[in-house]
């Protein structure tokens, strides 16, 4: 232990946050559903050494079937599918690294949110079920760090995803911590967990993804169970603010500019592992837009439309005004012939938040549901 040392080189000069601690003298339950939540959280304990196969080697030909997420089917040009397979494992466990190390580094933020909560939010059953949660998250880093470990190597995380948990970290308003972690960020991982735990054969990547995703879905019920029971108390500036703080920290992780970013990280990404990234793209410019015309009007409505704004609907945070940004925020995104032509073409394709969003996030994906919408052009 020699090299022990109070500062090491990988880690970030600190920062102020503005949170606040709050003392609470009533330890009864008040707040029924979360006291049960937080059982719940303390029964589902796992444990990685003990419940997962960590000496299993990972499959790299059933690893192969991992979906890429990269917001179109790059899978499908002929440049692709042109490759030896061995070059095309390759590039599959390089794109799965960049994209489990950004699940890594959100989980980072996760779990150092979750542990901002016990201090700053005001109801006893909150701090407990958030004291479970930390817990969850310390496991999630733990498992993600070493997946990535036997896989590849681990990939700084992405800049928009950094801006949003800095953002989180910082606000000294607990409901905007909610806002910002248990719905928008853990709302979008819940959705690409579920997708590839579904769609991936390799069984530890699966297997891990079981655990992880079903703690998943008790973060995000904390967020709907506890905003939604705040929200009706909250006066017009606050209840205003904490929409809008919603949709700039989706609209930071999903806008055309941050996909751009992710998309020109990665293609540096592939094009160090030896990758011809203009064959790609001139493949990619030239075959997508039939490969997607080929897929018909039926489209995917991606994990903003189909998760997150269902969950600020359920939580009471989807007012006319803040939809409409929303309906332009998408339209610029996926065009109108996906979000809907106008605000309420847009609202009525909002599906319903599902009931057991733990029986959700395991199901079978239904098969429109496994397109990714074409969030990128690859030209950009
Ligand atoms: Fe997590
Ligand atoms: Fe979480």
């Amino acid at each position: 232990m020699s090299d022990f040392q109070l500062t090491t080189e990988t880690q970030e000069p600190a920062f102020e946050t503005e949170t606040k601690v709050i003392y609470q003298w009533n330890y009864d339950p008040e707040v029924e559903e979360l006291r049960r939540l937080y059982v719940k959280a303390a029964e589902a304990q796992w444990v990685s050494e003990r419940d997962l196969e960590w000496d299993r080697d990972i499959d790299m030909e059933l690893f192969a079937s991992t979906p890429m997420g990269m917001g179109m089917p790059l899978e499908e040009t002929t440049y692709w599918k042109g490759l030896p397979d061995e070059t095309r494992t390759l590039f599959t466990r390089k794109t799965a690294a960049f994209r489990l190390s950004n699940f890594l580094h959100g989980e980072q933020g996760a779990l150092m949110v979750a542990s901002q909560l016990v201090n700053a939010v005001p109801h006893t059953d909150a701090k407990f079920y958030a004291a479970t949660q930390t817990m969850d998250e310390a496991r999630h880093v733990e498992v993600f760090a070493r997946y990535i470990e036997k896989l590849d190597e681990v990939q700084p995380i992405a800049e928009p995803l950094k801006n949003v948990l800095d953002a989180t970290l910082q606000t000294g308003d607990w409901l905007k911590k909610l806002v910002g972690m248990q719905i928008v960020v853990e709302g979008l991982a819940l959705y690409s967990f579920r997708e590839m735990r579904n769609l991936t054969q390799e069984p530890l990547l699966k297997d891990l993804l079981t655990y992880v995703a079903r703690d998943e879905s008790r973060h995000h019920a904390y967020g709907v169970q506890y905003v939604s029971r705040c929200v009706p108390q909250l006066d017009e500036n606050r209840l205003r603010d904490l929409e809008d703080f919603a949709l700039e920290a989706s609209r930071t992780l999903i806008d055309a500019r941050s996909s751009t970013t992710l998309f020109t990280a990665m293609l540096e990404i592939w094009a160090a592992a030896g990758m011809d990234v203009g064959a790609l793209l001139a493949s990619a410019e030239k075959e997508l837009p039939a490969l997607t015309a080929a897929r018909g009007p039926k489209r995917r409505l991606g994990p903003v439309q189909g998760f997150v704004i269902p969950t600020l609907r359920r939580c009471g945070l989807l007012s006319e005004r803040v939809a409409r940004h929303y309906h332009e925020m998408m339209v610029a995104n996926l065009s109108s012939s996906v979000a809907g032509e106008d605000v309420d073409e847009f609202l009525s394709r909002i599906p319903d938040l599902p009931e057991d969003t733990a029986a959700w996030v395991l199901a079978e994906l239904q098969e429109d549901e496994r397109e990714m919408p074409t969030a990128v052009q690859p030209s950009a």
